[in-house]
């Protein structure tokens, strides 16, 4: 049984891994600014933003595990790499491995080529700072991270999001930073993505990594 803490664990990404982490029997707590209509059995639930330092503090102190399931749109669009910098460098001064939900679009079709990020030329505009911005996470920001840091970034394949179907099929395939499935993008349901996600926590065996899951 692992502490983890799931910062954004009332969003999309976030709740199918709180609640995948909970029915496993690990001691999950999960942060955000609003509580969930539908709270998850046996998960402590902290009202707080992650743009307070005492407060994501708190929250990372104590765990083993945390998790970073924010999103880089609304308030956090302009502030969400400095978010992610002061969670890593909590993690890092508490011994606290941090696992990120990422894109699918800092994947790469094949190993060595460009990331997808590269060309969004297929994507609507409105979308591209959002995907900019979450990619400098494991483009930049986690490279450069002191060594101590335990990192993984978590890639979704493309087709995955709060508009995609959410079946859970109960199996899901680990790749590098190499897409699993580069012709068409892949797809992967939020409850597959955490089954894939809670498996990487508990197996330990990625570090300062980035890997991705599709069906
Ligand atoms: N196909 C893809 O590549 C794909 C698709 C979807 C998502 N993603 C990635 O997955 C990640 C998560 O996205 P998502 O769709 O799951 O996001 P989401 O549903 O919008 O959830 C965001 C979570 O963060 C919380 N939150 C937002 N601002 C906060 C703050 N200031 N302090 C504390 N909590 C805050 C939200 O709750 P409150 O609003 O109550 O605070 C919520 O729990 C993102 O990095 C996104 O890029 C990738």
């Amino acid at each position: 049984m692992s502490r983890i803490t799931v910062i954004g664990g009332t969003g999309y990404a976030g709740s199918a891994i709180v609640a995948e982490a909970a029915a496993r029997g690990h001691q999950v707590t999960a942060l955000s600014r609003s509580l969930p209509d539908a709270p998850i059995p046996n998960v402590t639930y902290v009202q707080g933003d992650a743009a307070d330092e005492a407060t994501l503090s708190a929250s990372i102190e104590g765990a083993d595990v945390a998790v970073g399931a924010l999103a880089p749109r609304g308030p956090l669009a302009g502030t969400f790499r400095d978010v992610y910098s002061t969670i890593a460098r909590l993690a890092d001064a508490a011994g606290v491995v941090l696992f990120v939900v990422g894109g699918a679009s800092s994947l790469r079709p094949a190993p060595g080529a460009d990331r997808f990020v590269t060309d969004l030329s297929h994507i609507p505009a409105e979308l591209h700072d959002e995907i900019r911005v979450g990619a400098a996470l494991i483009i930049e920001d986690l490279p450069a991270t002191p060594a101590t840091l335990d990192w993984v970034f978590v890639s979704p394949a493309l087709r995955f999001g709060a508009r995609m179907p959410g079946e859970r099929l109960g199996q899901y395939r680990l790749g590098d930073d190499v897409a699993v499935q580069p012709e068409d993008g892949g797809a992967i349901s939020a409850p597959d993505y955490a089954l894939g996600f809670v498996d990487l926590i508990e197996k330990g065996d990625h570090h300062r990594a980035h890997v991705n899951l599709a069906h």
